[in-house]
């Protein structure tokens, strides 16, 4: 079974409406806000977004109000990409959106670069991290923020768990644990830097940036330690 037909079945028409009905109540939850945050320390006006495994849009759609000049989102479940269509149509007005169904890492190649990139629970979703990473990697012309489940015992055992009761119900979608040095490898081997890292228990938060596009306008101390990062001096 594909990626995509597995992605379609786990996240239907009902798990995107009931998403869309805790967002609506609740806003965006813990990790997300986290990404967000991280996100605002930089200049986002006018940037092009790319919120790759989008859901239902929560990312895009919380940061249109920051001058964001188009959005692109892609997603592998028809069913998420139809609730975060509609929901940013009138975020958005008459700046770019565009919504593109697929498997990022098959479809990367062909889509144009974007400033701003976020994978948000995305990772533990697809088997080949490294290659989804990679592709998000080649796209990023500015930043890269991704969260990922923490590499730790109670995650793991977790996680199998899930996966059995998957198994045992004949569902083929999985989830996965992947390492976090092997992840940050890609991305440094890609030309970027991480200029920031936040967790909760359960979940870690990295910001990339690429080396060598630090804005002026970036906060002076966050700046200043970015620019030694990527120099190499810390
Ligand atoms: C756990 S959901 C998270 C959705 C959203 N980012 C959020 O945090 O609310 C993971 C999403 O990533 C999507 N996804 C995972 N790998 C993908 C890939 N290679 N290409 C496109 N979408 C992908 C899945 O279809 C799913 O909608």
């Amino acid at each position: 079974m594909s990626f995509c037909c597995a992605a379609e079945s786990q996240f239907g028409p009902k798990v995107a409406e009931r998403d869309l009905r805790r967002y609506r109540r609740r806003g965006a939850d813990t990790v997300t806000k986290l990404i967000l945050a991280q996100l605002r320390h930089w200049p986002l006006r006018d940037k092009r977004l790319l919120n790759i495994g989008g859901g239902i849009g929560v990312i895009s759609a919380e940061l249109a109000a920051d001058g964001i000049a188009s959005a692109t989102l892609v997603e592998a479940s028809p069913a998420y990409l139809e609730v975060a269509r509609h929901e940013l149509q009138n975020r958005y007005g008459s700046r770019s959106t565009q919504f593109l169904l697929g498997d990022f890492a098959r479809i990367a190649d062909t889509l144009p670069d974007a400033d701003v990139i976020t994978l948000d629970r995305v990772v533990c979703c697809y088997p080949d991290a490294e290659g989804l990473l990679r592709g998000a990697a080649t796209r990023t012309l500015q930043l890269l923020a991704f969260s990922y489940p923490r590499d730790r015992w109670y995650m793991r055992t977790a996680t199998a768990v899930q996966n059995f009761l998957r198994w045992m119900k004949g569902k083929a979608f999985r989830t996965f644990v992947h390492s976090p040095q092997q992840m940050s490898g890609v991305l440094e081997r890609a030309g970027l830097v991480r200029a920031a890292t936040q967790g909760t228990l359960a979940w870690m938060v990295d910001l990339y940036c690429r080396v060598g596009d630090i804005p002026d306008a970036l906060d002076a101390r966050e700046g200043q330690y970015i620019r030694k990062l990527s120099a190499g001096s810390i």
